[in-house]
C-alpha cells in the first residue's frame, strides 16, 4: 500500500480547528495530518496537538518534509498567506485553501505557478462554504456552455436579511448573533460590503467563463442600505430582498454584479433563509441546476476542504481554472445589468400634482409602470412614501430618471433603488 499524503494545516481557527478534529478522529487510508502552525498555541481549539509537529511560523510548513498537502486557512489577499501558498507551490507541495480573496486577487498567477510545477491549487471552500460549488463547475458542467451563474453567496448577509425580515431584528445585534455562530470574516465588513460575495463571485466567473479572475472589475453593492421599510415593502410585492451575486455572458460581454435585490417568491432563491448559500447555473445543456447548502461554518467548509483533500489523495489533480492558464481570457471592462423590472422607493412630496410629476419624469426616460404603493399614515407629515415596481427597463434609463427625480423638488433624499430578479436573462 502506498504512504499517506502528509497534511500541515496553516491556520487553526473555526475552519482549522474542525478540519484537525477530523483528520484526527476519522482516519483516511490516504491522508495524515502531520502539521500544524496558529498563532496562540496555549488555547484549547477541542483536539490534542500531541503528536502533530507545531510551526509558530506558518511558512515553515512549505518546507517541512513532513507535508505533502498545504492548507491554507489563513485569509487575506495578501500577506502570510500569498507567500505561504507561493512558497509551497515552489516546494513542490499541494495546496488547498479556503481563501476567497487569495483566489480572486492571485487566482491566475498562483494558477500559473501551480501549472508549471505540476501540482494542485484546490480552493472549494472558498466559495458557498460547505456546496461543491467548484467541483460541479469545472468538472461536472465542464462541457456545457454557461450562460449565467446566479448565487447567494454570502450566508452572513442572507442570514441577517432573512432574521430582520422573520424576528424583526435589527441589523446590529443579527450581525453580532453570525459572528458570535462564526459565520461571518474577521472583518464584517467584508461581508455586509458585499466583498466577500464579490470575490466569490470572481472565481465563479472564471471558471464558468473561461477567464482570468478579475475582482476589480465588478459592480459591488452591499447591504448596508437596504433598510427594514424596504424588507417590509418586498412583501407587498410578494417578493423577499437577497444579496445576489450575478456573472452573465450579455450581448455587451460578461458582467459581474453583486448587490441587493428583490427577490419574488415564485423563485427559488426567495426561498434561501439563514446562512444558507445558493447557486443557480444556466448551461445550454443543463438548462438550470440550483445547489444549496450551508454556506459557512466551520463544519460546512471543513467538509470542502476535505473534499480537494481527497481528491488530491486518490491523484484528482485538475486545472486550477479547468482550462490552462495561459488560455483564460482577460475581463476587459464590465458592463451594466441586462435590462430588468427595478424597485424604487422614496418619499414623495405631499401636495397635489407631484405623483404626476413623478409619473412623468419616469415617462420620459422610458420607464414605465407595472405597479405603484402609496404607504404610510396621513399623520400630517409633508412627505409620504411610494414604492413603484417598473417594467423591464435597462440601468441607463433608470439611472437617468433617478437623476432627474432627485434634481426635482417632489422628492425628499431618501431614495432606495435594487433591480428585481428575473427568472430568466432578459
Ligand atoms: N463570511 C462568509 C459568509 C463565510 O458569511 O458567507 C464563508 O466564506
Amino acid at each position: 500500500m502506498s504512504e499517506k499524503m502528509k497534511v500541515g494545516i496553516a491556520g487553526l481557527g473555526t475552519v482549522g480547528a474542525t478540519l484537525a478534529a477530523r483528520l484526527l478522529s476519522t482516519p483516511h487510508s490516504q491522508l495524515e495530518l502531520t502539521a500544524v502552525s496558529a498563532r496562540d498555541r496555549s488555547r484549547d481549539r477541542g483536539f490534542s496537538t500531541d503528536g502533530l509537529d507545531w510551526h509558530d511560523d506558518a511558512l515553515r510548513l512549505a518546507q517541512a518534509d513532513n507535508v505533502d498537502i498545504v492548507v491554507e486557512l489563513i485569509g487575506g489577499a495578501d500577506g502570510i498567506a500569498h507567500d505561504l501558498v507561493q512558497a509551497a507551490i515552489n516546494n513542490g507541495k499541494h495546496v488547498v485553501t479556503a481563501n476567497k480573496a487569495l483566489m480572486a486577487t492571485h487566482g491566475f498567477s498562483l494558477a500559473e505557478q501551480a501549472e508549471a510545477k505540476g501540482v494542485a491549487l484546490a480552493y472549494e471552500a472558498a466559495v458557498a462554504g460547505g456546496i461543491p460549488v467548484i467541483k460541479v463547475v469545472r468538472e461536472a458542467l465542464k462541457w456545457n456552455t454557461i450562460t449565467s451563474i446566479k448565487g447567494i453567496l454570502n450566508g452572513t448577509c442572507n442570514f441577517i436579511l432573512s432574521e430582520m425580515k422573520s424576528k424583526g431584528a435589527g441589523f446590529d445585534e443579527t450581525l453580532k448573533t453570525a459572528q458570535d455562530l462564526g459565520y461571518a470574516e474577521a472583518d464584517p465588513g467584508f461581508d455586509i460590503d458585499g466583498v466577500d460575495a464579490g470575490q466569490k463571485l470572481a472565481i465563479l466567473t472564471a471558471l464558468g467563463f473561461g477567464l482570468q479572475p478579475n475582482f476589480e472589475v465588478m459592480s459591488i453593492q452591499g447591504i448596508t442600505n437596504v433598510s427594514d421599510k424596504d424588507l417590509a415593502y418586498a412583501g407587498h410585492f410578494n417578493s423577499v430582498i437577497r444579496l445576489v451575486a450575478i456573472c452573465e455572458k450579455t450581448r455587451d460581454g460578461i458582467l459581474q454584479w453583486v448587490g441587493p435585490c428583490l427577490v419574488p417568491n415564485d423563485q427559488a432563491l426567495a426561498h434561501i433563509e439563514g446562512v444558507t448559500n445558493a447557486v443557480q447555473i444556466d448551461g445550454d445543456m443543463i438548462d438550470s441546476i440550483m445547489l444549496q447548502g450551508p454556506g459557512a461554518g466551520g463544519a460546512a467548509t471543513a467538509s470542502s476542504v476535505l473534499s480537494d483533500l481527497n481528491d488530491i489523495a486518490c491523484g484528482n489533480i485538475q486545472l486550477v481554472f479547468a482550462q490552462p492558464a495561459a488560455s483564460l481570457g482577460e475581463l476587459s471592462g464590465n458592463v451594466g445589468l441586462s435590462a430588468c423590472p427595478w424597485y424604487l422607493r422614496f418619499s414623495l412630496v405631499d401636495q397635489t400634482g407631484s405623483m404626476a410629476k413623478v409619473t412623468s419624469i419616469l415617462a420620459e426616460h422610458s420607464v414605465s409602470i407595472e405597479e405603484v404603493v402609496q404607504k404610510g399614515p396621513d399623520n400630517g407629515d409633508s412627505v409620504r412614501p411610494v414604492i413603484f415596481i417598473t417594467h423591464t427597463v435597462g440601468s441607463d434609463n433608470i439611472s437617468r430618471a433617478l437623476d432627474s427625480l432627485k434634481a426635482s423638488d417632489v422628492i425628499s433624499d431618501e431614495v432606495s433603488i435594487m433591480p428585481v430578479l428575473t427568472s430568466s436573462p432578459s
